[in-house]
């Protein structure tokens, strides 16, 4: 690899969940103090990362694509007299195949896993002098406390409380991905909420892969879990929004349930991922609980927040799965009645458990169930917005819609809604829901609250 000049401009490109933005988010945030700036829209960066998934196999091949585009437009550049880009990557991909990466991609300077990218100044140093470096270590001491601090954004900020996985799903790939759970300090996560809220976050959505297992000590010495954080941050004037995702059923604790009775703040949504209705796959799945358990969980909390909006994740075509098994997630589905779902089709990830299990399910059988499942899952989204007609609601002014005087943001369901009137980015608009569609609502101005 040749040496380069430092680069001046960056590009994140994020992948895969919410806590990849995160992490998107803050190493922009390392780069923006290195005086790196973002590429301006329609440029080339000089330096691209690409922050990457592994979670099915479609989304960790992308990667080897996108590399390829960006080596053809680096020789275009080049032969106007521009610059090949140091391409990074980062997430869960570089986490998991970061010598594969090296091997096949000789264009890329940098690998660096979801737990070590603290470190992408220095690499970024070598890269400069010609050096391709890999770092995908767990570090025991936590990342965060190397990174900068938070700058402004827009009215929905996403803060990491919670990391990794304990669980083992025997299809899935975070715990190799990232590691085993850590939950990062109270005092740090009120810390960086309250930063978030100065530079004008309206909402905070609290993350983890099992954001429901965060644990710690309060500013008294008392354990507490997530139900206590979120009080904690709800005493932060001006943060008008709390949320929280991704929970496991078997993390939920009583005192987060009553959390949705008690705190204004706390939205009435909650995504709690089942991915089979039937018990006999559940146990395949190493999930560790059953239907019936995981809806008894939804009644208690419909029973503290009976309008509280559920979400849920489903994988159909699991090793093994029967037409009777599929059915009893349709009838999940049905019971749940659910705001709205993401529904995948299994993909096999080598070296977890189910790769290697009996029963693997043909293609066309999944493509027909993953239509069923999301026929249905669309029909009771729609009939959940319809039953939202009428209702009076907050909705969060996330930005511009087409058309001049027109704005976009969510309801506390996460609903997206759009009005005409006069507001701004960042506004609490109060609106009456007027019309739904599958994917959003028409609502109507009644007030713009004060911030
Ligand atoms: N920690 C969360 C979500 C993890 S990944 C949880 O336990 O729910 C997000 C979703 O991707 C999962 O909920 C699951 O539905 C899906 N997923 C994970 N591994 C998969 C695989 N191998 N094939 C298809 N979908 C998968
Ligand atoms: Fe993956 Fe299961 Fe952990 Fe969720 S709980 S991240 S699905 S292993
Ligand atoms: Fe993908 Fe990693 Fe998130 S595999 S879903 S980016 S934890």
């Amino acid at each position: 690899m040749k040496p380069s000049a430092p680069p001046q401009t960056y590009r994140v490109k994020s992948f895969g969940c919410q806590m990849n933005v995160y992490d998107g988010e803050r190493m922009a945030e390392l780069l923006a103090e290195r005086g790196i700036t973002p590429a301006p829209e329609g440029e080339e960066a000089d330096l691209v990362i690409l922050n990457t998934c592994h979670i099915r196999e479609k989304a960790a091949e992308k990667v080897y694509s996108d590399i390829g585009r960006l080596v053809l437009a680096g020789k275009q550049a080049e032969a106007n007299g521009g610059r090949q880009p140091l391409i990074a990557v980062a997430g869960c991909v570089a986490q998991a195949e970061g010598e594969e990466i090296m091997a096949r991609a000789p264009a890329v300077s940098i690998v660096v896993g979801p737990q070590a990218y603290h470190r992408l100044p220095e690499m970024l140093d070598k890269a400069v002098q010609g050096k391709r470096a890999t770092d995908t270590d767990m570090p025991a001491i936590a990342k965060f406390d190397a990174l900068p601090a938070r700058r402004k954004r827009g009215p929905s900020a996403f803060l990491t409380v919670q990391e990794g996985c304990d669980k083992f799903c025997t299809y899935c790939v975070v715990p190799y991905t990232r590691g085993a759970e850590i939950s990062r300090p109270f005092s740090h996560l009120v810390a960086e909420a309250q930063k978030l809220v100065e530079a004008g976050a309206k909402e905070i959505t609290l993350l983890g892969q099992n954001v429901n297992a965060w644990s710690g000590e309060d500013d008294k010495g008392r354990r507490t879990g997530l139900g206590g954080l979120i009080r904690a941050l709800a005493q932060i004037d001006g943060l008008a929004r709390i949320r929280y995702t991704t929970s496991h059923p078997n993390d939920m604790e009583e005192d987060l349930i009553a959390a949705h009775g008690e705190i204004a703040k706390l939205m009435p949504y909650l995504h709690l991922p089942v991915q089979s209705g039937s018990d006999r796959v559940l146990k395949a799945m190493n999930r560790q609980h059953t239907a019936q358990s995981y809806l008894k969980l939804i009644e208690a909390f419909r029973a503290v927040r009976p309008d509280i909006a559920l979400s849920g994740d489903f994988i159909v075509g699991f090793p093994g799965e029967t037409e009777a098994d599929f059915e009893d997630t349709l009838r999940i589905v049905d019971e749940v009645r659910y705001a709205a779902c993401f529904s995948f089709k299994y993909s096999p990830r080598p070296g977890t458990p189910a790769a290697t299990m009996d029963g693997q399910i043909a293609p066309e059988v999944m493509d027909e169930r993953l239509q069923r499942l999301q026929q249905r899952i669309g029909a009771h989204q729609l009939a959940f917005n319809q039953a939202s007609v009428g209702k009076t609601c907050t909705v969060l002014v996330e930005r511009t819609g087409r058309h001049p005087g027109q704005w976009l943001g969510k309801s506390p369901w996460l609903q997206s809604v759009w009005f005409e009137g006069q507001a701004a980015i960042g506004d609490l608009v109060e609106v009456t829901l007027a019309e739904a569609g599958p994917n959003s609502l028409k609502g109507l101005v009644r007030e713009v609250l004060p911030a």
